[in-house]
């Protein structure tokens, strides 16, 4: 028998407010989840939490939440360090901010402007180079799933991103999957459609990165609401989950982080 401890995956909650918010909401926002912290959280380890604001309320969003122990980051970054891309944002210009986290590959940024596996991989590369720590995002289309292909379309779209990963730089890696036909739809995978894609996700990132790759947060995305997380925060390779629509109001997001504290760390 094997004394070696498996490494414990960070348990993550992250709200992605896509392009909602203002300046006003951020304040009653942050009170909001003042207030229900405690109560919230209530265990040792809690989960990490995290928001990804639009970059306009970065620094806004991280002075209002204080001494909460909530982390920021961008939706999104460009491939490149700098140049001529008007309305785009370098990797190196959100650190340069103290915000520690981007998006990469959102479904909503495939599908609407065009960002292939190939250039999700370079704005992947940029995250890490730029000490970033990125959410990759995954996830197939209803028609791939319907024909039987959603497996091999996740593998395909990370294995196009971490052949950019230095094996170095994989400590910092996140993992979502969100399958495009549950994302803002209010049809959620069910948690045993989820488990079996977290695992085969969590079986490709071994093959591909080793052990540091095993221990990589692979976070659920796609309708999750306060009333379905627990079941699917309870899955054996779920380590979290990535909000949209619910993390928009306080007290919904709450919940979703008082499901995942009573979760708590797993081996
Ligand atoms: P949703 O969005 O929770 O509103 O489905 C999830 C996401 O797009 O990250």
């Amino acid at each position: 028998m094997s004394d070696a401890v498996a490494p414990v995956r960070q348990f993550i909650v992250a709200g992605n407010w896509k392009m909602h918010g203002s300046r006003d909401m951020i304040g009653s926002y942050c009170e909001t989840l003042r207030a229900g912290w405690s109560q919230a959280i209530g265990t040792t380890p809690p989960p990490s939490v995290l928001l990804f604001p639009s970059y306009c309320h970065l620094e806004r969003l991280r002075a209002g939440l204080g001494e909460l122990p909530v982390e920021v980051g961008a939706q999104s970054v460009h491939a490149e360090v700098a140049g001529a891309f008007t309305g785009e944002t370098a990797a190196a210009m959100i650190r340069d901010l103290g915000v520690g986290w981007t998006l990469v590959g959102h479904s909503e940024r495939r599908t609407l402007y065009g960002e292939t596996d190939a250039v999700v991989a370079g704005k992947l590369r940029a995250a890490l180079a730029a000490e970033l720590k990125p959410v990759l995002c995954v996830g197939e289309t209803l028609d791939q799933r319907r024909s039987g292909a959603a497996e091999a379309r996740v593998e395909q779209q990370l294995a196009t991103a971490i052949a950019a990963v230095d094996a170095g730089l994989v400590a910092r890696l996140v993992v979502a999957y969100e399958p495009v036909w549950a994302i803002g739809t209010g049809e959620t995978a069910t948690p045993e459609i989820a488990q079996a894609m977290h695992e085969c996700i969590r079986r490709v990132l071994a093959d591909r990165l080793g052990p540091a790759g095993a221990g990589c947060p692979v976070l659920y995305g796609g309708s999750v609401t306060e009333q379905n997380a627990a079941a699917l925060f309870a899955q054996p390779d779920i380590d979290g989950g990535l909000v949209g629509g619910a993390a928009l109001e306080a007290p919904r997001f709450l919940q979703i982080i008082a499901a995942a504290a009573k979760r708590g760390s797993k081996p």
